[in-house]
């Protein structure tokens, strides 16, 4: 799957895995809406795509993105905020990709770089990876969900000293803090591990790496036992899926199973 855009570009480093690199490498990938509007683009495509299973979101070395383009929001008013629902369109991310995606973390990951990152279902990253929720410094505040994922990712007391303070963060701290699920020494053994994770996922069935992801965040939403009751429900649902059957037979039969999507 490849197609053409201006600030991005998508590619397919192993069967099953569908890339999106942020390239707009002069502002540092700063996300301008152009920008967001192609990422959404290309998810979207990779969403519906049957070649794809596992989705990696990265930057460059340099800059994972140094934030929402600063230039772009500067003589923004309140009405044509408010009106227009500026940053909304950031989070389909988070409520129409149903295929999981890596964001792979080295440089600059400030702002609403930090933000789109944590949409993300894991984070990988270099331990220099720089970090942070810099707003308070600009007069604002974090806008893309850096004031609640953060929190939940570190913890309130951490997440309230970085965004009051605009203090960066290094990708080994990140990693310390459970935010980054895993850290790298350099950027070629990021891009490495990330591709081998996706490569795993994009190995097993569809059916039930979606359904994975899908309880997995709804823990985000819900209390306890509605989120365990969710999770049964969907348990229950993939007894009438193929691959459920294909998957506990090949395992009683000391086989490889051969996942039929369905
Ligand atoms: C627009 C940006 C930008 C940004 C960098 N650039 N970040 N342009 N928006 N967020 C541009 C610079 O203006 C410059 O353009 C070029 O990229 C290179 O940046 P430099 O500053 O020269 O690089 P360097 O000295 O290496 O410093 C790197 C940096 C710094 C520490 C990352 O660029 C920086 O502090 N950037 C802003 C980080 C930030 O505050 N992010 C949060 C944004 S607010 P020229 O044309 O001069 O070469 C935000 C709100 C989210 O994200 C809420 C809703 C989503």
């Amino acid at each position: 799957t490849r197609f053409s855009y201006e600030f991005i570009q998508t590619s397919q480093p192993k069967p099953g895995v569908g890339q999106v690199t942020l390239n707009r490498p002069k502002a540092l990938n700063a996300l301008c809406t152009p920008l967001i509007n192609e990422l959404n683009e290309a998810l979207q495509k990779y969403n519906a795509a049957d070649d794809v299973s596992a989705i990696i979101l990265t930057g460059s070395e340099k800059a994972f993105a140094a934030g929402a383009d600063i230039k772009e929001m500067a003589p923004l008013t309140f009405s044509e905020a408010y009106t227009k629902s500026f940053i909304e369109s950031w989070s389909l991310l988070t409520t129409q990709i149903r295929k999981p995606i890596i964001a792979a973390v080295s440089g600059h990951a400030l702002g609403g770089g930090c933000e789109l990152a944590m949409m993300c279902d894991i984070i990988y990253c270099t331990e220099k990876a720089n970090f942070g929720q810099p707003e308070v410094k600009l007069g604002t505040i974090p806008g893309a969900g850096g004031s609640q994922r953060l929190t939940r990712a570190i913890g309130k007391s951490r997440a309230m000293e970085l965004i009051l303070t605009g203090k960066f963060f290094s990708g080994k701290e990140a990693a310390d803090w459970g935010m980054a699920a895993r850290v790298f020494p350099t950027y070629e053994a990021l891009m490495e591990g990330t591709i081998k994770t996706a490569e795993t996922i994009a190995g097993y069935s569809k059916v039930s790496v979606m359904a994975c992801k899908e309880v997995v965040n709804k823990s985000q939403d819900l209390a306890l036992r509605d989120g365990v009751e969710f999770e049964r429900r969907v348990f229950h649902g993939l007894f009438g899926s193929e691959d459920q059957k294909i998957g506990m037979k090949a395992f009683a039969e000391k086989t490889k199973p051969e996942w039929s999507h369905q």
